[in-house]
């Protein structure tokens, strides 16, 4: 099993430059299903768990080509064969319930095993099924498994007011409403740049949809949509992941592709925290102003609010910080799992149900840490890169679902990382 080896060793300089985002691509991969004409995206990220969309895409019967080393997916769903997503597949990623909505919408059935994915909390599905019967689909849980059908006449529109803003249940309303028929409306729907980047797409296949990036949502149903091309949107996970590099390691890095408008409250957290970044041309420039961070307080929240996959890497630059910094994660319950580990590398972190309070130490040691999940694993590496001595991260399979070459990304900036097979 692989592992990845990081020796702590000063400032890092350079360029980095981010891919399109996983959890955009994730979601557009699916909206190929409600389409019997192709649909291609460029920017697309070389990723584990691209790869593993593609695979359930290509179980139900759609054509995924991969072209220029992976960046290009072009898809057509001219043929699909099966209405099921099998445990199998759907087990090692929870994206996996995104064909949900295309299928039911499409094929008037839909069979889609319940998800697992990264072990950061219980994360139910009600919202997405309770999305689907406000366009008319039954949903019945049998074995492990979700059978949904619509109407005989297919999906019809409908108004859903949810509970909370979930990403997954608002890309599958969305994609299941774009052929019901008559007008939808999805309250309290989530705000993410991703679902905007998915209207995006599903507009140039000819969607009626307006109230992206706000809460409210309508979509018009059509007929039949056709194919199209689309740029994946930035990845701002991989974005602000890459720019704690400078800020915890020293040095300068321009993230290349980086907007301020993807990553406004993590910047208002690192400007807090002593941390200048600043728009270029071509991306984000990052660097902190002194030699030690200030302690800050981050509540995680839906978008526009700083997002959760960025609370582990956040951890782990605050841990050498000046002051006491306290965490409060409102997403998902159990995601602060790095915490334990950290503390293996000399951090003060005392972990209370949702909150962390983590008091700052002048320096991290080295030691050999295990990755618990995606975020987590990317965390420790960059703590790694500011601790005294060699870290080795183990398990590292979690990390290549969501980074694409982090070690030849992170190597060109002057950091000490390879990797190991053990
Ligand atoms: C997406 C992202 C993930 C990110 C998360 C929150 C993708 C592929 N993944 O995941 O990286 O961490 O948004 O920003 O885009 N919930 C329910 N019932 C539901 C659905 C969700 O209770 O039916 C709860 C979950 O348990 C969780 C919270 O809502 O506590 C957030 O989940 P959600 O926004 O749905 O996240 P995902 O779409 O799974």
């Amino acid at each position: 099993m692989d592992s990845i080896l990081v020796r702590g060793n000063g400032p890092l300089n350079g360029r980095v430059p981010i891919a399109g985002a996983k959890n955009a691509c994730l979601t557009l991969m699916p909206a190929t299903l409600l389409s019997e004409e192709p649909l291609t995206l460029t920017n697309a990220p070389r990723l584990s768990d691209i790869s593993t969309m593609s695979q359930l895409l290509e179980s139900l019967g759609a054509e995924v080509t991969s072209m220029q080393d992976g960046k290009v997916l072009a898809m057509s769903s001219h043929d699909l064969t099966s209405h099921k997503a099998d445990y199998e597949i759907v087990r090692k990623m929870r994206a996996s319930n995104l064909v949900l909505g295309p299928m039911l919408a499409r094929l008037g059935e839909a069979i889609v095993s319940l998800p697992g994915g990264c072990a950061i909390g219980a994360r139910p599905m009600d919202l997405h099924i309770e999305g689907m019967e406000a366009l008319g689909a039954t949903v019945e849980l049998k074995e492990g498994y979700l059978f949904a059908k619509a109407p005989a006449n297919g999906l019809r529109g409908g108004v859903y007011n949810m509970r909370f803003a979930s990403v997954g249940a608002t890309e599958n309303f969305v994609m299941a409403a774009t052929l019901a028929k008559g007008t939808s409306v999805l309250k309290n729907a989530a705000r993410e740049p991703e679902i905007v980047d998915l209207v995006a797409c599903l507009r140039k296949m000819g969607a009626e949809i307006e109230g992206e990036g706000t809460p409210e949502i309508t979509i018009q149903g059509v007929d039949r949509l056709h194919g199209a091309t689309h740029e994946v949107v930035t990845d701002r996970i991989e974005l602000g992941t890459y720019m704690l590099a400078p800020v915890i390691a020293g040095g300068e890095v321009e993230c290349l592709g980086g907007r301020m408008s993807l990553v406004k409250a993590f910047c208002e957290k690192l400007d807090a925290a002593g941390v200048d970044v600043s728009e270029t041309q071509n991306g984000l420039l990052v660097k902190r102003r002194a030699n030690r961070l200030k302690a800050v307080d981050v509540v995680t929240e839906p978008f526009p609010g700083f997002p959760t996959d960025l609370q582990a890497q956040m951890m782990a630059a605050l841990t050498t910080a000046e002051g006491v910094s306290v965490l409060e994660e409102k997403i998902f319950e159990n995601r602060y799992m790095h915490a334990p580990e950290l503390m293996r590398m000399g951090a003060q972190i005392d972990v209370h149900g949702g909150t962390a309070t983590v008091t700052g130490v002048t320096s991290l040691k080295g030691a050999p840490v295990m990755a618990t999940d995606l975020r987590a694993s990317v965390s420790l590496i960059l703590a790694g890169m500011a601790a005294e001595g060699e870290t080795i991260v183990k398990r590292v399979y979690h990390l290549d679902r969501g980074y694409e070459r982090v070690e030849e990304k992170l190597g060109r900036i002057g950091a000490h990382i390879e990797r190991v097979q053990e």
